[in-house]
């Protein structure tokens, strides 16, 4: 007989980089939709054979949540179900040159013209953008959106949509954190809005429902969890935000996975930064709960750099070999790495920034490439942080962390050495999609975890202290922002 855990949530966590499903990819950075979708299926039944191997009943899985990377753009046909093209991930740069063509149609070129309204400044970053570059250079789509067969979404959309039926009633929508991140949506009215489709030129009617983060979407059509409930959705950036308990105004993490983002909740306000960050929904718990806002600080290269080291340099076989050629030397012997790959998010915007690695000497050697690329990590991170310390006034005295890179201890170690504050990482490592389930759960009445909001210290388990004075660090830091001065301006 099956054993019995009580009620279950599973969550589907379609990053970047992978896929996971847990119960409790040139120039042109494109996905197969239909890849995203394979590897969801098969995540969760492979999960669930586990599950029954483990005599663990999967009938006691309640609520399934999904949290995805964001921004990513995919447009299908809802009469086929097939995608219309291959999804535009985040990190694409192929929009640079409709980013300059939008820009030139605002008054004084300014970038941040629809920053009190969607909280983003014009980037190639954003899903609007992208969408507009489908719009403008596939016919299929074209046709497809005169035809009315055109259905636009973010990862998260996409992924409902198919689960709950595609071709055979599946649900269109999206959560307001998702939505957030289009350039298409009012943070305020929680509405897409009219004007900035006008201005994108996108028709409304291809673009999905925005629902809260924690309600019932629609069930599962097929597989193994037919019948269970997808309730609860975010973008992974949240789901971490919530996974790690930051539901107390001026509470923040730092998530670092391909890239690395550091989020801090600023309660039912909305502040907007004076000093590079944007701001973002960081969840809505249900259709009547209010919708709470974060500042974000986006680093677009943090994992990626060190799969760059593996796979485009090969100066090591795993990413633990990285780690340990970082340890070997302990230094980057004054080499610096600026991995500027896709132009520079926050807090520069600047999409003309390319990769740069500096300061080398006849003695630099793999070693030190490697320690300046752990090394690199830390100071975006520095630099998102010194941001979100002047937009709010009060300085975070330690970092709370989660994502895959935490467990390279040098890395965390470094991360602390150059904040000068502690950081502080979590029992729990899955914090995305225990966000995930807890938003899932939430809507169904089931309890993921039962602690306090903001109880940190039952949730930690690895601290990692300062261990070098201020004034080295200082240092470093000066001689990164020199290098990241040498990197600006290379692709214009
Ligand atoms: O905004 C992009 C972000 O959602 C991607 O996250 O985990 O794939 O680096 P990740």
């Amino acid at each position: 007989m099956a054993a019995s855990l009580g009620p279950l949530v599973g969550a589907i966590d379609q990053g970047t980089s992978s896929t996971r499903f847990l119960v409790s990819t040139a120039r042109w950075v494109e996905q197969d939709p239909k890849e995203i979708l394979n590897s969801v299926y098969e995540c969760v039944e492979r999960t669930c054979e586990k599950m029954n191997e483990l005599n663990i009943d999967i009938a006691n899985i309640r609520a399934i949540g999904v949290t995805n990377q964001r921004e990513t753009t995919v447009v299908w046909d809802k009469t086929t179900g097939e995608p219309l093209y291959n999804a535009i991930v985040w990190l694409d740069l192929r929009t640079q040159s409709t980013v300059e063509r939008l820009l030139k149609r605002i008054p004084g070129k300014n970038k941040t013209f629809s920053k009190f309204k969607t909280g983003l400044p014009l980037s190639t970053y954003f899903s609007a953008v992208k969408l507009r570059w489908l719009l403008d250079n596939v016919e299929e789509i074209r046709r497809a959106v005169e035809d009315g067969r055109a259905m636009f979404g973010t990862v998260d959309s996409w992924l409902i949509w198919s689960l709950t039926g595609g071709t055979n009633g599946g649900i269109h929508c999206t959560d307001v954190t998702n939505a957030s991140r289009t350039m298409l949506f009012n943070i305020h009215s929680l509405e897409w809005d009219p004007d900035l489709c006008k201005f994108f030129d996108i028709p409304m009617e291809i673009l999905p429902n925005v629902r809260s983060s924690s309600e019932i979407y629609g069930l599962m059509e097929s597989g193994a969890l037919t019948g269970v409930p997808i309730s609860g959705c975010l973008g992974d950036q949240h789901a971490a935000l919530v996974g790690q308990m930051c539901f107390r105004d001026g509470q923040a993490k730092n998530t670092y996975g391909t890239g690395c983002f550091l989020l801090c909740n600023t309660g039912q306000k909305s502040v907007f930064s004076e000093h590079g960050l944007i701001t973002t929904i960081a969840y809505k718990m249900g259709k009547d709960k209010p919708a709470f806002y974060a500042l974000e600080g986006s680093v677009a290269i943090a994992g990626a750099v060190v799969r760059w080291l593996r796979d485009n340099l090969g100066i090591a076989k795993t990413s633990q070999e990285v780690e340990k050629l970082a340890a070997e030397v302990g230094t980057s012997y004054g080499c610096y790495f600026v991995p500027a790959f896709s132009g520079l998010y926050a807090p520069y915007w600047e999409p003309s920034a390319r990769g740069i690695i500096c300061g080398l000497t006849q003695f630099t050697n793999k070693n030190h490439i490697a320690f300046a690329a752990l090394e690199a990590v830390c100071f975006q991170t520095r630099e998102i942080l010194d941001a979100m310390n002047k937009d709010c006034g009060i300085p975070l005295r330690q970092l709370q962390v989660d994502g895959g890179m935490t467990n390279n201890k040098i890395l965390m170690q470094l991360q602390s050495d150059i904040l000068c504050i502690p950081v502080v990482k979590p029992s729990m490592p899955e914090t995305t999609a225990l966000g995930a389930a807890m938003a899932a759960g939430a809507a169904e009445g089931v309890e993921v975890w039962s602690l306090n909001p903001g109880d940190l210290s039952a949730v930690t388990c690895e601290r990692f202290e300062p261990q070098i004075n201020p004034e080295e660090s200082e240092y470093r830091y000066a001689r990164w922002k020199k290098a990241v001065m040498k990197s600006m301006g290379w692709e214009s």
